[in-house]
């Protein structure tokens, strides 16, 4: 039991998916697991834990933002175990030749927040994928052939920005996506030892201002729930 999810130890799995939605995750848990059990309702933040393969699997929302996320992910790894945490969003591509619905697994993340510079004292922190989840992750997408890109994300502190040139800076610099919580996970997975990857779905075009449909949404998020459940192996591991 923590301060924010009021569950016992051991009703939640080590790999566990991350969508920012609470709504997500209960469509996720209710298509994707066997027999899921709610284990979290608590200012509304669904979480599940679940059967794939006769493996535990937990999901769970985030709400949005780097503050948000970051409650969640500590209590998840300190408290109840958690070892792989998969984070399955939405991004905004802020690359000319990408498109809506094309998947981004965000290697790194640079963000606009000052969160990190507090913990380093002002420094800089490279937050980054692990390595072996990215690379089993592109592998698959691949496989199935989704579109997908890997590259560096933004995380970002604001959804509405005041200056409409704000995205210019970071895509002359290769940066693919804007979303909220990657930096913030990727860091608190570094700080705990534990793995982490933020499997992404462009929503919108920054460029264009393109958005993706409600049924194009949902289809999207059961294809990166299905990426994230494939770094499971047969013996219900994830390395
Ligand atoms: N900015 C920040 N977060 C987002 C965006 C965006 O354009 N699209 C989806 N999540």
């Amino acid at each position: 039991m923590s301060i924010h999810i009021p569950a016992t130890v051991g009703q939640i799995a080590p790999l566990i998916l991350l969508p920012g939605d609470p709504l997500r995750a209960k469509a996720i848990a209710e298509s994707l697991l066997e027999a899921p059990v709610l284990f979290n309702e608590t200012r509304g933040m669904l979480g599940y834990t679940g059967m794939v393969d006769g493996q535990p699997v937990s999901v769970m929302g985030t709400g949005m933002g780097i503050p948000s996320i970051s409650i969640y992910v500590t209590e998840l790894i300190r408290e109840f175990g958690v070892r792989t945490l998969v984070r399955v969003g939405t991004c905004g591509a802020l690359q000319p030749e990408m498109h809506i619905g094309d998947l981004v697994l965000a290697m790194a993340a640079s963000t606009d927040s000052r969160v990190n510079q507090r913990r380093f004292s002002g420094q800089d922190f490279a937050p980054v994928a692990s390595f072996s989840l990215l690379s089993r992750a592109f592998a698959t997408a691949c496989e199935q052939g989704w579109p997908v890109q890997v590259g560096g994300g933004l995380t970002s502190d604001t959804f509405y920005a005041t200056d409409p040139d704000w995205w210019k800076d970071w895509a002359e610099h290769g940066v693919l996506a804007a979303e909220m919580e990657t930096s913030a996970l990727y860091t608190l997975a570094a700080r705990h030892g534990v793995r982490a990857l933020s499997i992404l779905t462009v929503s919108d075009h920054v460029i264009t201002g393109e958005h993706s449909s409600p049924d194009e949404r949902e289809r999207g998020f059961l294809r990166m729930a299905k990426l994230a459940l494939s770094l499971l192996d047969r013996a219900g591991q994830v390395h």
